[in-house]
């Protein structure tokens, strides 16, 4: 058996072979093409420095059936987490990995990633967007209810962090309204033609035909939790809430759920049916978002 524990004692025959073997392997790797699924031959690193249960769990399996391999990389353990700037992971990562997918803080941390790693990067959730999440959760509605176009979606709780913040992107591309009910210091950044704001739940679940909620206490924001919880307990989906929305209303989480807090849990249990098929649809749509991100641009017509 062979071990590679130290160089000192290693004979000059032994590690030029080494060097020769690592030569054959690049040049091997260079030649190989995807045949099968669109990610075959190609590895996917997954840098979260938060906690994930669904979007980890959904992006590794997507990765795996769409022949590729997954890489976690939790950023405490790599040297990300002892200082290494983002530039430099992403310059070393650029040269092994095909693509990554990055759940972090800073917005600008994964933008830098992706300019200095130059291989596909997605956003697995920062401070500012879920583009994952809200895109899948389109998925759901269009799936369970046809188009979202001219829709309205109400958003219950925290309207300034990263999970509505997409929602208010996606109303604009889509073509829907989002009307979010929150505290004043937690409304949205970007109220106008397709998002409006209200401090009051029922004003904004009035005619929705989504009621959609999402933690008080984001990731990172643990310190505010006592403050949180207080400014947002009246900001709950629960049963009169429901009964001010659209008869058919579906209620959405993006999940984790607190009971008792954003959401009863006789309202999360009556609605679990499309609060899981919701969570479920995160590992289709990642495969959406990998087959696009891998495939070539569509050509212009005419
Ligand atoms: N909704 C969502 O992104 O869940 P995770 O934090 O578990 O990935
Ligand atoms: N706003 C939440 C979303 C969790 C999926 C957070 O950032 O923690």
């Amino acid at each position: 058996m062979r071990h590679l524990l130290k160089l000192e004692g290693m004979n000059e025959a032994e590690a030029r072979q080494i060097l020769s073997l690592a030569k054959k392997a690049k040049k091997a790797r260079a030649k190989s093409s995807g045949a099968k699924g669109p990610l075959t031959g190609q590895i996917w690193a997954l840098i979260f420095t938060k906690a994930s249960t669904r979007t980890r769990v959904s992006f590794e399996v997507a990765i795996r059936e769409m022949g590729g391999v997954p890489s976690f990389l939790s950023a405490a353990e790599i040297q990300l987490g002892r200082g290494e700037l983002v530039r430099d992971t992403a310059r070393v990562m650029g040269r092994m990995v095909h693509g990554a997918v990055i759940r972090t803080f800073a917005q600008n941390d994964v933008e830098e990633f992706a300019a200095y790693a130059r291989i596909p990067t997605i956003n697995a959730l920062t401070d500012d967007e879920h583009p994952c999440q809200i895109l899948s959760d389109i998925f759901t509605f269009e799936e369970k209810r046809g188009s979202i176009q001219g829709k309205r979606v109400a958003f219950i709780g925290d309207a300034a962090c990263n999970v509505p913040r997409s929602w208010a992107a996606a109303a604009k591309i889509f073509g829907f309204h989002l009307a979010c009910a929150a505290p004043k210091e937690f409304r949205p950044a970007q109220i106008g033609k397709h998002v409006s704001w209200t401090e009051d739940p029922a004003e904004a679940a009035k005619g929705a035909d989504i009621l959609y909620t999402d933690v008080w206490v984001s990731m990172g924001k643990e310190a505010e939790a006592a403050t949180r919880e207080k400014v947002f307990s009246l900001y709950q989906i629960n049963r009169k809430l429901v009964s001010q929305a659209k008869p058919n209303v579906l209620v959405m989480h993006c999940l984790p759920a607190y009971r008792g807090k954003e959401i009863t849990a006789d309202v999360l249990e009556a609605r679990a049916q499309d609060i899981f098929d919701q969570a479920e649809n995160r590992l289709h749509t990642q495969k959406g978002i990998l087959e696009w991100i891998v495939s070539k641009p569509l050509k212009k017509k005419g």
